[in-house]
């Protein structure tokens, strides 16, 4: 883990309310053990704790992430300009653990759940797996275009290992209804199951009969205060006692955790 001023090299909306970020970052990249991790993020004066974002993604020396603003932490973060300067530290966290054998994995992202998962998507590609994605959003404008970039083609990655299947809440783009309705539909090829997005959404995963026995994992949004496992604000219940989000975590099997 490495703390550091790292500087704005690029910032933009995105999408409504959420923005993306790309951060001079060439000392964190190398500690970046893969997809899941997470940075902090000091927002505004030494009196505001930090805030846990995750790893969009990695390109040479620069990390992007991708935010919705919801608060006063994300909101400072939005007016942030180019050239500008951050304090971050990370990277924080076990993230996703890809098996080795598995062939096709479905990733299903809900609302900004979506930002770790391209990483992941990346990754995966790169490893030469088949790689759905299922993404949620309240409606067409706050969807992600998911494309499989020109940097994985031309390492000979198909276009056609990428699937991507949207839904929107509104109907206004894709599937109208819930990300988690299409689940049944993508999952019995899937050799993992791998899902970012809110609590609602994980335990409406957990009733889903065709995940049953299957590796799913979940990353766990919830609130942070230090991040590195020395406040106990992260704290959760699990099937194998009481575990800290930010240090065991973010990412858990679904058995394991109480939904
Ligand atoms: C491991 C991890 C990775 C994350 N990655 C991302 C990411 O990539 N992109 C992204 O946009 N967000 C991500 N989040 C959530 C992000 O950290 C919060 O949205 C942020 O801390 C809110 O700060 P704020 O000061 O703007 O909001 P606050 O003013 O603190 O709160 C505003 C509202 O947001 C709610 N809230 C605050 N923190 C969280 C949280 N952690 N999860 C859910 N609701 C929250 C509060 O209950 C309140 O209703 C991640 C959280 C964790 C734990
Ligand atoms: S956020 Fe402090 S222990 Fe996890």
């Amino acid at each position: 883990m490495k703390q550091l001023k790292t500087k704005i090299i690029s910032i933009i909306e995105a999408m409504p309310e959420t923005y993306l970020v790309w951060l001079e970052a060439p000392e964190i990249v190398p500690m970046i053990s893969g997809p899941g991790q997470f940075i902090m993020v000091s927002c505004g004066d030494d009196a505001f704790l930090p805030r846990p974002l995750s790893v969009h993604r990695v390109d040479g020396g620069q990390v992007a992430l991708l935010f919705k603003v919801v608060g006063k932490g994300t909101g400072w973060l939005s007016q942030r300009k180019k050239g500008e300067t951050l304090d971050i530290f990370g990277p924080l966290g076990n993230g996703f653990t890809l098996n080795p054998d598995s062939q096709n994995i479905l990733l299903v992202g809900g609302g900004i759940g979506i930002a770790p998962l391209c990483f992941l998507a990346d990754y995966a590609l790169g490893e030469g797996k088949m790689v759905t994605v299922i993404q949620g959003a309240r409606s067409g404008d706050c969807l992600l275009p998911i494309t499989c970039s020109q940097k994985l083609f031309d390492k000979g990655v198909l276009p056609s290992s990428l699937h991507v299947i949207n839904a929107t809440e509104d109907g206004s783009e894709g599937f109208k209804g819930l990300a988690t309705a299409l689940i049944k539909h993508y999952v019995n090829t899937a050799d993992q199951v791998f899902a970012c997005g809110p609590m609602a959404m994980y335990k409406t995963m957990a009733q889903i009969p065709e995940l049953k026995g299957k590796d799913v994992q979940l990353s766990l949004e919830i609130m942070m205060g230090c991040g590195t496992g020395v406040c106990y604000g992260c704290t959760i219940k699990t099937k194998s006692g009481l575990k800290q989000v930010c240090k065991d975590g973010p990412v858990f099997g679904m058995g394991e955790v109480q939904l």
